[in-house]
């Protein structure tokens, strides 16, 4: 028996390929989800027109339109409501989101961070890790809390920063493990039944 599809909503600030990514697994039929809607805070974000070719409803839910972030964050909550999401998916959603939003959605929010976590929290990761010397690099999938890119790790992966490293090199490189982990993450967290205390990073 085929179990139901998890139903996402992913939020994107930009480029999207993370939501490239899902959607190929999803069609490929290597991701039993379903993405029930794309919002973007960045009217002009490449992703929206990813989600447009995929027939996927996207919005626009614009920061600037608002003064108060709990305005802000109330236009996404109301999206949100029309489509019921299971799982809402930060990818490359670039606004810190706060408690209020985060509670409604209580385990229930993954992200994608370009470090290996907790290393490198924040901002200009790729920069921090070269300029530390490090051998390693890599991506985290995690649970999104209160404390910024500090809940539970779902999947990480990793790779080795090269002498002939430089930030847009080792961009590309993290690009392409985001693309096989993001996907694999949804589905053993999806497992888990989103209890982060179940999840089975190997599986
Ligand atoms: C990714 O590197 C992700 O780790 C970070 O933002 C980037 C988004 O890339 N949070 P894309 O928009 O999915 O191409």
């Amino acid at each position: 028996m085929i179990d139901n599809p998890v139903t996402l909503a992913v939020l994107i600030s930009g480029n999207g390929s993370n939501l490239q990514s899902i959607i190929d697994h999803i069609e490929q039929g290597q991701l039993n989800a379903r993405i029930a809607c794309v919002i973007s805070n960045k009217p002009c974000a490449y992703g929206l027109k990813r989600a447009e070719k995929h027939h996927i409803p996207g919005y626009c839910v614009s920061h600037l339109d608002y003064t108060k972030r709990a305005d802000f964050e109330q236009a996404m909550l109301d999206v949100l409501q029309e489509h019921k999401p299971d799982l809402i998916i930060l990818a490359g959603f670039m606004r810190i989101l706060s408690h209020i939003f985060i509670d409604q959605y209580k385990d229930r929010i993954l992200n994608i961070h370009p470090s290996l976590l907790p290393k490198y929290k924040g901002l200009n990761t790729h920069r921090r890790a070269l300029a530390a010397g490090d051998t390693h690099h890599g991506a985290s999938v995690h649970v999104v809390t209160p404390d910024l890119d500090s809940g539970e790790i779902i999947l990480q992966g990793t790779c080795p920063i090269d002498t002939d490293d430089n930030e847009q090199s080792l961009q590309q490189k993290i690009h392409q493990i985001e693309h096989v982990i993001y996907p694999r993450a949804i589905a053993s967290y999806t497992q888990s039944g989103f209890n982060p205390a179940m999840h089975d990073p190997n599986s």
